[in-house]
């Protein structure tokens, strides 16, 4: 399962159940109220009090519910009828007085001190240098200047963060979205590497790291579960995310999990001056530190270790999907920082990717929220380690062609035709993608694909613009395929993420003509459009009383929407999650970025592609977008239903330069341009690339020219790079 999965783990659970439900034998039929006498009354209060405990637990406790919320809400209901005709035989341990936990609310919320990130990804050698390389750059530090790294190996597990205040575990957060994670502080304590108290530890502690199943109690915990005839669990990775996210720790506690510790958040005393000393700082406290973690002296001496690792890798009892590069020295680190999700100074190297052969039966066309028409492969299904693979992506016409997007053949030019022997690869999470074609085994008549021009869902001309790999299907909004598909980007998980609303309920609720969703909008209209919505969705199936109930609410709860997530949710092609979170962080607004992009196009071009890390492209996809009328009012319609939050700026309290506009020009001495803008940004300033009457300050480096004279003609404060330095305290 993937992450997003996971997230919503109640829709596979509830078509589970609802199968299971079908033809379990001790469900049965419940008498009517009216015809029972008071000593089946009784009998059939016990039989319900079991059943609805049992429910309780497959639900809350298991990650798996057993039967669905519609028959949940049919036995507590007749649970409460018998109850109100027999009072006397209600029971002590009665159902009705019992509030289960809503879904929703499972776990409580923690919002992290610093956030959790992801590492960036390298898969060959020429990253790893390319890595080094940038580092130095970004630095300034020639080729020669001596700089060192730690490697360790990358826990396929799950990450936690472990605070610990004067000593004592005070809270557990798995990662969640980053930023808030969820609140599993009973759980890590029953994780027997995981200290409760520390001595001599700094008097705030953030320890984070990977909890992990090693593969000999995978394979026992799953041998017990086969046993019970209860779920099992497909990999060591979603073992242990479904026994660390339980709402009973006592579960948790039977679990045999394990806590690699890797890095830190926040801090009220440096450990170390090294990422090295701060772990051997961390083992000393208690906490185990992966054995194989070294110092290496550059790029030669990583590989050297990455391959050291990924020799041991099947002995190693638990599962790892490469190895982790961090720079050692910590004050580096802090100068480089961070990108939108990733810091500069890490990076994955990821194990290469398991292949297999297999035949091409078919290929199936995909039609995305922008319109991409996306050919995917059906496959006579094969295992590629460990995971049996049916579908795989094929990327587009080129790709299936035999030729990159400028032309240059792939696979030698080898075409790819169904009824193809073709090799499968999978890396991690990804999805699986075809490599490559074996010619010896072509059938006679297997011909060469013929790529649609229409589109397959609403017969639109798809179209290819130049420069484009991608053919799409001009249908705009007029195409249901791209209007369902930005609905379920809209509530994906780094979007909206609505809990009970993920893409089989959207689906539904698409083609539904009773409480129908066809825009974002209309999900928070949906509740004041129909005063019986409530009642109309607890009698579909798959639904009940309680689910129905919960998802009004959360989607209520998303009334109020960070503002990177409303950018990233609009589904604007280009706009993923970094660039949404670069614009928030920019703008600051909705208001400011809404008056920006509906201002003059070139003052709007300037100001995008001013911000570091937006490009051309993306600037032009989103100006367009404002530009269009119908998509334009479909996000104001949309936005007077939010509350849309300002972006949070980072570390700008206190900080002299927050809020304002500055530009660098001339040469900077004693740090790169990069690193400079960085550190500005950090401090909650915007950095643009030209002078105006919104500049607030220019910073005029060495050979400084017409920008610091267009900037004393606007009267805007200049200062040089000292200056500078002494201002931000550096
Ligand atoms: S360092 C700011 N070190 O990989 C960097 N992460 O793809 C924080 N992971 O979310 C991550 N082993 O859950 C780091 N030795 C290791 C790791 C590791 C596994 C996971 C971690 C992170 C994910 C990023």
């Amino acid at each position: 399962m993937t992450t997003a999965q996971e997230g919503k783990a109640q829709e596979g659970a509830l078509e589970d159940a609802a199968i299971r439900s079908a033809d379990d034998p001790d469900q049965g039929n419940a008498p009517a109220v009216e015809a029972l006498d008071r000593d089946s009354a009784a009998v059939e209060l016990a039989r319900l009090a079991d059943l609805i405990a049992r429910a309780d637990r497959a639900y809350h406790q298991d990650d798996a519910p057993e039967i669905t919320d519609a028959e949940y809400d049919a036995l507590k209901r007749s649970n409460a009828a018998i109850e109100a005709r027999f009072p006397d035989l209600k029971r002590a341990d009665s159902p009705s007085d019992r509030v289960g936990a809503a879904p929703a609310e499972g776990f409580g919320k923690i919002r992290h001190a610093r956030r959790m990130l992801s590492l960036a990804n390298a898969f060959d050698y020429d990253d790893v240098r390319e890595f080094d390389a940038r580092i130095r750059r970004y630095l300034g530090l020639g080729a020669d200047s001596a700089l060192a790294y730690t490697a360790e190996p990358k826990i396929d597990g799950l990450s936690l963060s472990l605070r610990y205040e004067r000593g004592q575990l005070a809270h557990a957060a798995t990662r969640g979205d980053g930023e808030t994670g969820e609140d599993v502080t009973a759980n890590a304590l029953t994780i027997a590497d995981i200290p409760h108290t520390l001595t001599n530890a700094p008097e705030v502690l953030e320890v984070r790291g990977e909890v992990h199943m090693r593969h000999e109690d995978f394979h026992a915990l799953n041998a017990r579960a086969a046993k019970a005839g209860s779920r099992t669990f497909a990999n060591p990775r979603n073992a242990a995310a479904g026994s660390l996210r339980q709402l009973d720790p006592e579960i948790t506690r039977s679990r045999p999990l394990r806590f690699f510790a890797y890095g830190w958040g926040e801090l009220s005393a440096p450990l170390a001056e090294t990422q090295l000393d701060s772990l051997n700082r961390l083992r000393d406290f208690g906490f185990s530190i992966n054995p194989l973690t070294r110092r290496c002296d550059g790029p030669d001496s990583l590989l050297a270790h990455y391959r050291a690792i990924e020799a041991q890798r099947a002995e190693l009892g638990y599962d790892i999907d490469g190895v982790v590069y961090k720079l050692d020295d910590l004050a580096l680190q802090e100068r480089l920082g961070f990108r939108a999700t990733t810091p500069r100074w890490a990076l994955a190297h990821k194990f290469p990717a398991e292949t297999a052969w297999t035949v091409l039966e078919g290929i199936d066309i995909q039609v995305g929220r922008t319109g991409a028409l996306s050919p995917v492969a059906r496959l006579k299904p094969v295992n590629v380690g460990g995971v049996l693979v049916s579908n795989a992506t094929l990327h587009n016409e080129d790709y299936i062609a035999g030729r990159d997007s400028r032309g240059q053949p792939i696979r030698e030019g080898r075409d790819i035709r169904i009824g193809d022997r073709v090799q499968v690869y999978r890396a991690g999470d990804v999805i699986p993608k075809i490599a490559d074609v074996d010619l010896a085994a072509r059938p006679q008549d297997a011909a060469p694909y013929a790529f649609p021009e229409t589109c397959p869902e609403c017969g639109s001309p798809a179209v290819r613009e130049p420069g484009d790999s991608a053919r799409r299907c001009t249908g705009g909004l007029v195409c249901p395929a791209q209007q369902v598909e930005r609905l379920k980007h809209f509530v994906s998980r780094g979007a909206f993420d609505i809990d009970g609303l993920g893409a089989k309920q959207i689906e539904m609720f698409f083609t539904d003509d009773q409480l129908p969703i066809r825009t974002p909008a209309d999900i928070f209209t949906l509740a004041e459009r129909d005063a019986e919505a409530v009642t109309k969705l607890k009698n579909r199936p798959g639904w009940g009383e309680t689910s129905a109930r919960n998802l009004f609410r959360a989607i209520d709860e998303r009334r109020r929407i960070p503002i990177n997530r409303f950018l990233f949710g609009l589904g604007i092609r280009h706009v993923g999650e970094s660039a949404a979170q670069l614009l928030a962080r920019h703008f600051g607004s909705w208001q400011a970025l809404r008056d920006s992009l509906t201002g003059p196009p070139e003052a709007a071009l300037e100001e995008l592609t001013d911000i570091n890390g937006i490009g051309p492209v993306l600037a032009r996809s989103l100006i367009d977008a404002f530009a269009n009328p119908s998509e334009c009012e479909a996000i104001d319609t949309l936005a007077r239903q939010l509350e849309i939050l300002d972006a949070e700026r980072p570390q700008a309290e206190g900080s002299p330069v927050a809020g304002q506009t500055i530009v660098f020009t001339g040469t900077l001495t004693r740090m790169t341009r990069a690193e400079a803008k960085a550190r500005a940004e950090a401090l909650g300033a915007r950095v643009a690339g030209s002078v105006s009457a919104k500049t607030d300050i220019l910073i005029a480096g060495e050979g400084a020219g017409s920008k610091a004279a267009k900037a004393e003609a606007l009267g805007v404060r200049v200062i040089d790079e000292d200056a500078w330095l002494a201002l931000i305290g550096a």
